[in-house]
């Protein structure tokens, strides 16, 4: 396989390979419990990203000295809960001392191979999927600076609470082989990993991107992490714009995504048949855009 992909690949035998990755992250959020949920769900991700199904994970944290033990436990309750509704056990791990509190998982899952999703599996003529809004990072960081508001934080939390579980499960039920999620270096430099890897050009249309609701409210005020601009400077020379976007909606498709959802990549009859499963079960999934032949990722 070329490249890093969104798991390392152990094969197994001729039918299996084990999927092995670890994600952990600050607090994005105030709340303890919430925290460990979407660390848990955001590690997660990355099996479901590759159409694998996780079945075993380790707790890594770190918390500083000064810390109430309650605190710990409130993270490590959100994260084995989230766990759990995965079908995942957590079996142990391992809590050091650090200035800033850290949490995430080890997580072990499996993987057919003949339903292996990867970077690499895109091809003109497919249409893109996404399967969450994006703004995660600007509302987390208004939330840092005290200015966003509590609906605001409800939203992103309860999306980026949500397992990537259901959204996987369609992918590979309708054959998909392209496909990864979106979390740090936004939805713009993720689907360049994509495109690159499979070596083809993407078309994004801005109008059919969803984002949480009052996004645009603090992007206008520049409220950005500071990932979002080191995420345009690095991807920007292969983005092309329709001159319509501004620099505040080009900004936001460079927002770093924590728990973000997958990007998957289908021919058109496969994309149908997600779009229409995932319907009904109330699985959130949008058609954002279509592979091209090329080199480059268009937004229009
Ligand atoms: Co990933
Ligand atoms: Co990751």
């Amino acid at each position: 396989m070329e490249g890093p992909d969104d798991a390392a690949v152990w094969k197994l035998d001729d039918q299996r390979a084990l999927v092995i990755t670890t994600d952990f992250f600050t607090p994005v959020v105030d709340d303890a419990y919430d925290y460990g949920s979407i660390a848990a769900a955001n590690s997660l991700s990355d099996v479901f990203a590759m159409g694998g199904r996780p079945f075993l994970a380790l707790n890594v944290a770190a918390l500083p000295p000064n810390q109430p033990i309650e605190l710990l436990a409130e993270i490590l309750r959100g994260g084995a809960e989230k766990a759990r509704q995965a079908g995942v056990v957590i079996a142990g791990g391992h809590t050091v001392q650090d200035k800033e509190p850290k949490y995430g998982l080890v997580v072990l899952g499996v993987v057919e191979l003949n339903h292996l999703i990867s970077k690499n599996g895109a091809r003109p003529g497919d249409l893109l999927l996404l399967s969450k809004p994006l703004g995660f990072g600007v509302i987390t960081t208004a939330l840092k600076q005290e200015l966003a508001a509590p609906e605001d934080i409800a939203e992103v939390v309860t999306w980026m609470k949500q397992l990537n579980k259901n959204a996987s499960e369609l992918a590979v039920a309708a054959g998909v082989r392209g496909g990864t999620d979106i979390t740090g270096y936004s939805l713009l430099g993720h689907a360049w990993e994509m495109a690159s890897a499979s070596h083809v050009g993407m078309r994004f249309e801005f109008e059919k991107i969803p984002f949480v609701q009052n996004v645009f409210r603090y992007a206008k005020e520049w409220i950005f992490p500071g990932g979002a601009f080191d995420n345009k400077q690095y991807f920007s020379s292969h983005v092309q714009f329709d001159p319509k976007i501004d620099d505040i909606a080009q900004t936001i498709l460079f927002d770093p995504e924590t728990s973000g959802g997958l990007l998957l990549s289908a021919p058109p009859e496969k994309a149908k048949e997600i779009l229409k499963n995932a319907k009904e079960i109330d699985q959130p999934m949008w058609e954002v855009g279509e592979v091209i032949s090329g080199n480059h990722i268009l937004v229009e």
